[in-house]
């Protein structure tokens, strides 16, 4: 690599800004979406991403059952410029259940929005979304949504914050008024007042008026005097910005907004640019770290299939962690050691596929039809590389699952095969050759979702059994040996050779721990 190509991945890697919202679900992160666009003027009004949606769901199946749910499954991938700056949102998948889809999307960014309604403050899905960003380390943004309603008083929510996440919120901006008589914010570092005008229902910018303090106290009176007083609170207990305890996730910068209204929302997208990180070398899995200007490298973090039947495609997102992705560049896949070429990469804006022709650290490509790769993998140009594999969550729902028509069983087994491969959820096999496969997973939806896609997809109706199983911990061969012949634990394969041991109940679990000492159980993330 010649020194000019060199500076401009470090360049292009400085611009990057990657990150995703978090939120639980209402709390405003499609309408927070979309007033980043219309900010960074990738859109020209308000409106068109839910039209884009309204008009993708008439073309596929499988998003017939998000608008059937009132649900966004799938994840997409925007990218936009805004000050210079080039912005890639990713989107959880905003499942009422916590899945291993979200966490996933999560290790390909570099820092959280995290949008709360004022109304609500912390609620479950938030809760749950956040301590998955906390084991990532990912530094995170606040934005209190929806001030224009009645909700709870900002410095309550604060504390609420603290408690809860156990992170310290650091006001950017205060509001003037309480929520439902927003009048609008102090900016904490300049003193500015910025009053809230609404705009004809959110569609165009809204417009911001700054206002001296003298002007600010004369026209708004004891709202003003309120929120200075506050300021002052907040500036006594040190709820100040700081970098440095921002990017190690101890204080998190907090806006206070209405994204429906399009207030804050300029603010909120300032901090991704000013404050957000840009991305930073990777450790692979000997523990070192992959310079950005090291040869071309990344993984993946989530695949897509079928996202269009006129389409039967397959497209896997590669967050590009080193080099430079020029499309047509042959990858190598690190676990089978197999090339293929890159000519059908795309980037994604709503459900349009644009072709990608190059990209740098912090970006998502899409390969189209690279059907044999699975999440976690890496890929590389030159130089190997594999980085750490994703943790496994552990599943709390286990099922057997068959084929109501024997005539279908090659769908089935296709369709199977598929659904592991995309993480949908954990195929589990029994060692003595029961063809039942059991299905593993942390949350109902993910069987919804399964038996969904195998009969609109693969034409195969299925049914899941019950089993008595609720605990899985992973085990070695000599363990499996040892346990496998004791009453109300079984012994199952997983698709990629790990054995799990399956329990009735969390009781039985840590009766056999007692009872076994020299046995080591494995823990996958988020047993408890
Ligand atoms: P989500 O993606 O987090 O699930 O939330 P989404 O943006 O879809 O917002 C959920 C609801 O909250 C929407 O209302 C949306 O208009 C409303 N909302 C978002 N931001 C604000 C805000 O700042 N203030 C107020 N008052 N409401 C807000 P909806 O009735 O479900 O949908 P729609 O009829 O507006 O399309």
């Amino acid at each position: 690599m010649d020194e000019s190509e060199r500076l401009e991945i470090l360049t292009e890697a400085s611009r990057r800004r990657t990150f995703a919202i978090i939120s639980h679900p209402d709390a405003g992160k499609t309408t927070l979406t979309e007033k980043f666009l219309l900010y960074a003027g990738a859109i020209a009004e308000a409106g068109a991403v839910k039209a884009r949606t309204g008009r993708r769901d008439t073309r596929s199946d499988w998003m017939a059952m998000e608008q059937e749910r009132g649900i966004s499954v799938t994840s997409t991938a925007l990218q936009f410029e805004y000050r210079g700056a080039w912005i890639n949102l990713l989107d959880t998948p905003g499942h009422r259940d916590f899945s291993e889809d979200t966490y996933r999307v999560l290790t390909a960014v570099d820092a959280v929005v995290m949008v709360l309604d004022t109304a609500k403050g912390i609620e479950t899905q938030t809760l749950k979304l956040f301590e998955v960003c906390r084991s990532l380390g990912l530094p995170m943004l606040t934005y209190l949504n929806k001030f224009d309603r009645p909700g709870k008083a900002p410095l309550e929510l604060l504390d609420e914050i603290e408690d809860k996440i156990g992170v310290r919120p650091t006001p950017m901006t205060w509001p003037v008024g309480i929520p439902g008589e927003f009048r609008g914010v102090i900016d904490r570092v300049t003193g500015v007042f910025t009053r809230f005008e609404r705009s004809v229902r959110g569609r165009t910018m809204a417009t911001e008026v700054p206002l001296d303090a003298s002007v600010a106290a004369a026209e708004e009176g004891p709202a003003w005097e309120n929120a200075v007083d506050e300021c002052a609170l907040l500036e006594a207990v040190g709820a100040t910005h700081d970098q440095a305890s921002f990017l190690s996730g101890k204080t998190s910068p907090l806006f206070v907004g209405s994204a429906m209204n399009n207030f804050g929302v300029r603010a909120l997208l300032d901090a991704v640019v000013d404050l957000v990180p840009s991305p930073s070398p990777r450790r692979s899995i000997d523990g070192e770290l992959r310079p950005l200007d090291a040869p071309l490298a990344g993984f993946v973090f989530k695949i897509q299939a079928n996202m269009d039947p006129s389409h039967r495609d397959h497209v896997a997102f590669v967050r590009i962690c080193s080099g430079r992705f020029v499309r047509g560049v042959t990858l190598t896949h690190a676990v089978t050691g197999r090339t293929f070429s890159t000519k059908y990469a795309s980037s994604l804006f709503g459900a349009d596929r644009s072709t990608i022709e190059v990209a740098y650290p912090g970006d998502v490509v899409g390969l189209v039809n690279a059907g044999e790769l699975r999440i976690g993998d890496a890929l590389y140009a030159r130089n190997p590389v594999v980085f750490p594999s994703f943790p496994q969550f552990a599943p709390e729902i286990f099922r057997r699952v068959r084929v109501k028509d024997p005539g279908r069983a090659k769908q089935f087994r296709r369709g199977l095969e598929q659904l592991e491969r995309e993480g949908v959820l954990q195929v589990l096999y029994e060692l003595d050759g029961d063809p039942l496969p059991v299905l593993a997973a942390v949350g109902e939806m993910q069987f919804e979702v399964f038996h969904y896609r195998m009969e609109h997809e693969f034409g195969a109706v299925v049914e899941f059994l019950p089993t008595p199983y609720r605990v899985a911990r992973v085990i070695s061969s000599d363990g499996a040996a040892l346990l496998g012949r004791i009453p109300g634990v079984r012994v199952l394969r997983r698709g990629d050779d790990t054995l799990l041991v399956l329990f009735e109940s969390q009781v039985r679990l840590q009766t056999v721990e007692r009872d076994h000492p020299e046995v080591d159980f494995g823990m996958l993330l988020g047993s408890g």
